[in-house]
């Protein structure tokens, strides 16, 4: 059989997905890996540059690889990109995991990532970009989410507790 990740985290941009996952994989003892990392060193680009090359729909194309590839080989913590639970196959792919969502609210989301040309799509009118990515995402995470944290007004530490306490 292959392996399989102890934890994949899903949630928004921002929201510390890598921080906490890389507290979580310590405290667990086990890898980190993170699939914008993985799709940056396979394409040899940043991810704004795939956006800017090649669309969203190329990028989702790419994404939904790198995720198939990671959820087979890596058995430690995974950390999905913000959209990757957007492809039906990878939710599918999800269940039967341990999917921790990271969650935040809108306001707290603009105050965290503001105006920001590394993420695609927060490049223009951030609070009305995140509105309305919440409002299409928020249930996609929750139904493929074994264990929901939110992160408002939590340092990573906290974070990390509360998600390993959720286990
Ligand atoms: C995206 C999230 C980003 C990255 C890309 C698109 C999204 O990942 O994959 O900019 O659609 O939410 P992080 O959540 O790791 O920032």
């Amino acid at each position: 059989m292959s392996p399989a990740p102890v934890v994949v985290l899903v949630g928004p941009m921002g929201v510390g997905k890598s921080t906490v996952g890389q507290l979580l994989a310590e405290r667990l003892g086990v890898g980190y890996r993170d699939t914008d990392d993985d799709i940056v060193a396979e394409q040899g680009r940043t991810i704004a540059e795939i956006f800017v090359d090649e669309g969203e729909a190329a990028f989702r194309a790419i994404e939904k690889q790198a995720v198939r590839r990671a959820l087979g080989e890596h058995d430690g913590i995974l950390a999905l990109g913000g959209g990757a639970i957007l492809d039906e196959d990878t939710r599918a792919a999800l269940a039967g995991l341990r999917v921790v969502y990271l969650s935040m609210d809108v306001e707290e989301a603009v105050k965290r990532t503001g105006l920001n040309a590394a993420r695609p799509l927060l490049a223009v009118n951030p609070r009305k970009q995140w509105r309305e990515l919440m409002e299409a995402r928020r249930h996609l995470y929750e139904g493929i989410a074994t264990a929901v944290v939110t992160t408002d007004g939590r340092t990573p530490e906290e974070v990390t507790q509360v998600a390993l306490d959720a286990l």
